[in-house]
């Protein structure tokens, strides 16, 4: 994905923003010595342990973990993947976006749009307050058991009768009305003229994640009027399949979010909130499909999908199931909650209230459970070929896995409930047994590592990605290629680019490794403790480290030339090498001098 961005757009961008002004704008911060600090907006904690520091351009949280630029602060904050960080980033900075492959081949989105939506969304708030109607859309939301409260945080609105009230309110010039038709807020007759689409109906604004309103979904007051609801059409703006309705006024209403609850309608997001389940999203008209999921887990681990508890609702689980089977992992969950016939999220909530919704909501049966409860319904185990029809239906299902883990949890499950042992089903289903502990192992092995005390290396890349300047007095950084031990590449990687880079800083080193495996390590190193207080304490550190690697590197060069002296004569350039490693090996033996 960042790949599409250059480089080059990522550096300048980070460095034009202070990530201190960005957090503060969000989280406020209190200055405590050199760094910035606050309670941690990532996990709930009393004292302060989230700590801003402007020279780094870096966040991180002691308590939890949490860490990273300004980019990262983006992405787990406001819930944003890595492009819309970018595009939140230098709306903000004031620069355009470089134009990437996307927006060749889709036009770009002209930014007047949404202000476009903007106006018709007050227009109809203003409306449900001022026209003559409104009181009777007013009185239909309070029928409904909704507060004025609730409809004001939804920014729910009334679309008065008539063919031009939003024409004559926002249209204005040519360039307006044509804008108005392509958000379709109005629609285009054959003679080139327009009228509104919406008419007579309440109003819901549906917002992106960025809290930009993008569509509207309108109700009919009337039951006898049809359609009952009627959506914006897809837009530049809008792309039905992709959006949840709910989802930013969700963020809005809670910091953290535990759990979603996916629904049907809009009436449905709007009346759990009213009840104070916040945390319910509306898929808009259509199933679920792939494309919603991304969103979902973005913002919480656990999903709960709500269905009509008859066997439409049944049908709807099974296709979702098979939209979720490839996107699940052992720390995703995703649970089904069936609904008695004829009840929706709305009427149930407003009859028994949170508490017993909530609890519903609890109980709701794990994704796998479901499935297998499925599967085991359409085979009669005691047939002499039940076990084998099960496997035929298993096996279908089990390939859309991709997750290692979970899909060994759900054999083990599907073991357990058909009384055999894992090993058996493994071979009944023809896969290689126990790759799951295979699956673990690197995870181990990296935490030993981790909890040992820091390398040199280690201790140099801390230092550098602390004091990127530390580079300029390091010397040649090739010369430590010849050093075999782990990590060495990339601190060499890291001294060129800070070498090359006099101004980098810590958050904008770490953008660059975000795509590559060794980005983690070099965050938690970004993370890692730094004692000293003045600067010539640091310098020395590092300085002693790069010795420490050079003494390292001497050794080890003169030590294979030893052994190849041992084995036939050494060419005259080896002999003056060994001489040349005699004499540093010595230098290096001095005391410090820090060069
Ligand atoms: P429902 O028909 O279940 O309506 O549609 P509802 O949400 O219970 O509505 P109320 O309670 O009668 O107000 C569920 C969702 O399907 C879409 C809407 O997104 C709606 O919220 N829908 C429904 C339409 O797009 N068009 C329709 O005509 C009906
Ligand atoms: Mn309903």
């Amino acid at each position: 994905m960042a790949g599409r961005i250059p480089q080059h757009f990522i550096d300048e961008l980070l460095n034009r923003i202070d990530i201190v002004d960005l957090i503060d704008s969000r989280v406020p911060l209190r200055k405590a010595g050199r760094d910035f600090q606050a309670r941690c907006p990532f996990h709930e904690e009393k004292s302060p342990s989230f700590t801003v520091s402007q020279t780094k351009q870096f966040y991180h949280c002691f308590g939890c973990g949490a860490h990273g630029s300004a980019i990262s602060f983006l992405m787990e904050y406001d819930h944003l993947d890595f492009i819309e960080a970018i595009k939140e980033l230098a709306d903000k900075a004031g620069i355009a976006l470089p134009s990437t492959e996307e927006e060749h081949t889709h036009k770009a989105v002209d930014k007047d749009l949404y202000g476009v939506m903007e106006e018709a969304c007050n227009f109809y708030r203003q409306q449900l307050r001022s026209h003559a109607d409104g009181p009777k859309a007013v009185e239909y939301l309070k029928g409904r058991g909704l507060t004025g409260q609730i409809a004001n945080d939804f920014g729910i609105g009334f679309a008065p009768p008539g063919w031009d009230s939003l024409l004559k309110t926002a249209g204005g010039s040519r360039q307006r009305e044509a804008q108005l038709a392509t958000t379709g807020m109005a629609i285009t007759k054959e003679d080139g003229r327009h009228y509104d689409r919406f008419r007579n109906r309440i109003m819901f604004p549906i917002r992106d994640r960025r809290g930009r309103i993008i569509a509207f979904g309108g109700r009919v007051i009337d039951n006898n009027d049809t359609p009952k609801y009627l959506n914006s059409p897809e837009s530049p703006l809008f792309h039905k399949g992709k959006e949840l309705y709910g989802l930013y006024e969700a963020r809005q209403a809670q910091r953290q979010i535990d759990r979603l609850l996916v629904v049907e309608g809009y009436m449905d997001v709007v009346a759990l909130a009213q009840h104070g389940i916040c945390y319910a999203v509306a898929t808009l008209g259509t199933a679920l499909t792939t494309d919603h999921i991304a969103p979902l887990y973005r913002t919480t681990q656990e999903v709960v999908f709500c269905f009509d508890g008859d066997r439409a609702g049944r049908d709807a689980a099974w296709k979702a199931l098979d939209i979720m089977l490839p996107e699940l992992n052992e720390g995703r969950t995703a649970r089904f909650m069936f609904l008695a016939d004829g009840e929706d999220p709305d009427t149930l909530v407003r009859k028994v209230g949170q508490e017993a919704f909530e609890l519903e909501v609890k109980n709701a049966v794990p994704l796998s459970t479901f499935l297998l409860d499925n599967l085991l319904q359409q085979v009669d185990m005691g047939a002499i070929d039940g076990r084998a029809r099960l496997v035929e239906l298993v096996r279908p299902k089990l390939a859309k896995i991709s997750n290692a883990v979970f899909r060994h949890m759900l054999i083990n499950a599907l073991a357990t409930r058909i009384h055999i042992n894992a090993q058996e089903l493994l071979q009944l289903l023809g896969e290689k047994s126990a790759p799951v502990n295979q699956t673990k192992r690197p995870r181990q092995q990296q935490h030993n590592i981790e909890s040992r005390k820091l390398s040199p290396i280690r201790t140099a890349i801390t230092l550098l990605l602390n004091h990127p300047s530390l580079a300029q007095s390091a010397g040649d950084p090739q010369r430590y290629l010849q050093l075999a031990e782990p990590g060495i590449r990339l601190l060499v990687e890291l001294l060129e680019l800070a070498l090359n880079n006099p101004h980098i800083n810590c958050g904008t080193i770490l953008e660059r490794w975000r795509d590559r495996p060794e980005g983690k390590h070099l965050s938690k190193l970004a993370s890692a403790p730094v004692y000293h207080t003045t600067d010539e304490g640091l310098e020395m550190e590092f300085h002693d480290t790069l010795r420490l690697l050079d003494r390292q590197r001497v050794e080890q060069e003169h030590e294979r030339l030893r052994r190849k002296s041992e084995t036939g004569p050494l060419s005259q350039e080896e002999k003056r090498k060994f001489t040349q490693l005699l004499s540093e090996k010595h230098a290096l033996a001095q005391p410090s001098n820090n060069r």
